[in-house]
């Protein structure tokens, strides 16, 4: 214990300089204009993880972008640990809402700020460092092996076809994740629940061409007044999900359940300030932690069309756009309600209009064991780091793969997360604390020998 915080202490500036020239590469997976640098970024992953002992490292190209691999093997007898993390980041637009330069790191307030901070290059380079530390003192209790790739904010698309054709070389005992969150740096969690994702585009279209508002207004309907009626007719007044089946499988969380949930500490009034909203605004009958855990939601993200220039144009648009997100929790499908969506906006839309669905990603919602070796080594590691055991509760997010990781590999997944929900990640200003990276790095190695100690207990 005290020898790994040496070696932090020792190596903290490093540490943190090697995390800066990893977040200066811009690693956009969703924006073709960056593959380059997709690519330099993965084999600055492939170097740091031979650099610091691992064996086999190896740069997979997919039909996307590659996935890095790298394993330690110590003794095939002694159990083995999956980590898995992203190296691609969001796209950092809105550009001007930055108050520094997304790929240009600065540390402010003993914060980190950058594009991928915290989502997810600080959190998975945790994990190389406390890997190195494990090497040098010679102090790595079983097998490890790392898959690093580089299309999880695009939906890991090619990652379910990497784990089915490399079962073997992935088989572990448990996978290991640091991309959530916790409830505050001193009220450490561990996240056990994660939304699934069903994610499409519509597209609206009503005249064939744009026409001239005074001429044609009124008697021709207007793509994007129908496409926004359309909208809010997926919310009723309790503010539910109206598309018909929608919550036909939701798994209902029991009144026991929802009480122990509810012991975690939740300030709705700091919520509101911090957003500086005036109120919440969610399913009635629940509380804002279970909206944005147990619940379903469905968001619009984007929406367009029509003339959105300097000045008027008087303008009907033909075309109307929208994308929209819904997060799903357990026991929901995310082609189940892709397929529920797309019925029930062909079946609101007007004569008047035609409208398309296009589906993209997906993720099915999971929830992970609380009585578990691998939580129960993630609970120890957390409690001697932090000084207080850490409260397990479901996240609002998604992360796809460890739905297919259970499904494919037959693997479990402990999300022991360092991040906090105000590090503003997908958002200008992403951050991730020094605190927060130094206490993961501390934090890992006594995962590995927690989880290793009771597996052979
Ligand atoms: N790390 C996040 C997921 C996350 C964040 C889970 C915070 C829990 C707490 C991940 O990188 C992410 O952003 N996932 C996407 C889904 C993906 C298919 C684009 C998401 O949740 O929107
Ligand atoms: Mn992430
Ligand atoms: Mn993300």
């Amino acid at each position: 214990m005290t020898e790994i915080k040496n070696y932090i202490e020792q190596h903290k500036d490093r540490f943190i300089d090697e995390l800066l020239a990893l977040l200066r590469i811009p690693s956009v997976s969703a924006d073709p204009k960056y593959k380059d640098d997709v690519k330099k970024t993965a084999e600055f992953v492939s170097e740091k993880l031979i650099a610091s002992g691992a064996d086999n490292v190896e740069i997979c190209p997919t039909k996307g972008h590659p996935i890095v691999y790298g394993e330690k093997i110590i003794d095939k007898s002694l159990p083995t640990v999956l980590v898995y993390g992203h190296y691609d980041v969001q796209p950092p637009d809105p550009l001007d809402l930055w108050t520094s330069p997304p790929f240009e790191p600065v540390i402010m307030d003993e914060k980190i700020y950058a594009r991928g901070a915290c989502d997810d290059k600080g959190q998975m380079y945790m994990h190389l460092k406390a890997f190195e530390i494990m090497m040098n003192n010679n102090s790595l209790p079983c097998n490890v092996k790392f898959m690093i790739e580089g299309e999880e904010e695009v939906g890991s698309d090619n990652l379910g076809e990497f784990c089915v054709s490399n079962k073997d070389r992935l088989k572990s005992d448990v996978v290991l994740i640091s991309d959530t969150s916790m409830i505050a740096n001193d009220v450490p969690s561990i996240t056990v629940g994660l939304r699934g994702l069903s994610y499409v585009q519509v597209e609206v279209t009503g005249p064939n061409r744009d026409l001239h508002s005074g001429v044609y207004g009124g008697a021709v309907a207007n793509p994007i007044n129908v496409l926004c009626d359309m909208i809010s007719s997926m919310k009723d007044k309790n503010n539910c999900i109206a598309i018909p089946g929608f919550y036909d499988d939701v798994l209902e969380v029991s009144a026991e359940e929802r009480v122990e949930m509810a012991k975690a500490p939740f300030d709705v009034e700091a919520y509101k300030s911090d957003l500086n909203i005036d109120d919440t605004l969610g399913e009635k009958d629940f509380t804002v932690s279970e909206h944005t855990s147990i619940r379903p939601s469905l968001d619009v993200n984007g929406i367009w069309g029509g003339y959105i220039g300097e000045g008027a144009k008087t303008v009907l648009p033909s075309k109307a756009y929208a994308k929209i997100s819904m997060r799903l929790v357990p026991n929901q499908s995310s082609d189940k309600i892709t397929q529920l969506f797309e019925d029930y906006f062909n079946i609101v839309a007007p004569d008047c209009v035609k409208v398309k669905v296009t589906p993209h990603h997906g993720g099915e919602p999971v929830v992970t064991p609380t009585d578990s070796i691998a939580y129960q080594a993630a609970s120890n590691a957390m409690e001697e780091t932090f000084g207080k055991k850490p409260i397990p509760v479901r996240g609002g997010g998604s992360i796809p793969i460890v739905a297919l990781f259970e499904q494919e590999l037959g693997t479990k997944t402990v999300l022991m997360g360092f991040g906090l929900d105000s590090d503003d990640i997908h958002s200008p200003n992403e951050h991730y604390g020094i605190f927060n990276y130094l206490k993961g790095i501390e934090t890992i190695p006594l995962f590995f020998k927690n989880f290793t100690v009771l597996s052979r207990a």
